[in-house]
């Protein structure tokens, strides 16, 4: 399997934020920048700040040179899983499933109580 097939989940990125290792996501593929980080041109702390992040806006605000994007592509290690939309993050989170399973199972237990009396 190549790097760039290799999908990535956000929650999985959002763990590399420390020095010991730093992952950024930009346009939707994941870099490692651990070891980049020491010779960055723009100093460590734009990457530092972005790290465990999606940083495709503060990449493209920086107008980073097409000798940078082409450098990045030797850090790559994935592909970022598709974000999902709010109405399906909503849907399919547990707590909206037990927020909805809770009150139906009370709803059917008092009306099962209630056809017994
Ligand atoms: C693997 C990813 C990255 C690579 C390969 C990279 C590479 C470079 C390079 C080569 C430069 C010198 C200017 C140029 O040629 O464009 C630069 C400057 C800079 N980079 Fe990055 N960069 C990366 C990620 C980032 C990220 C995520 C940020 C976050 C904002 C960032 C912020 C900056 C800043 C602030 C400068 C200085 C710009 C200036 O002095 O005008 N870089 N970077």
């Amino acid at each position: 399997m190549s790097a760039s097939q290799k999908i990535i989940s956000w929650s999985e990125l959002s763990k590399h934020n420390t020095m010991d290792s730093l992952w950024v996501a930009m346009d939707g593929k994941c870099y490692d920048v651990t070891e980049f980080i020491k010779e960055h041109p723009g100093g460590p702390k734009p990457i530092k700040y972005n790290s465990g992040k999606d940083a495709t806006e503060a990449f493209v605000k920086v107008k980073h040179s097409d000798d940078a994007k082409e450098w990045r592509e030797k850090f790559l290690i994935g592909t970022m899983e598709e974000k999902k939309c709010l109405a399906v993050r909503i849907l399919t989170n547990p707590l909206t499933l037990i927020g909805i399973a809770v009150p139906l199972t009370a709803i059917l237990v008092w009306r099962v109580y209630k056809s017994r009396q």
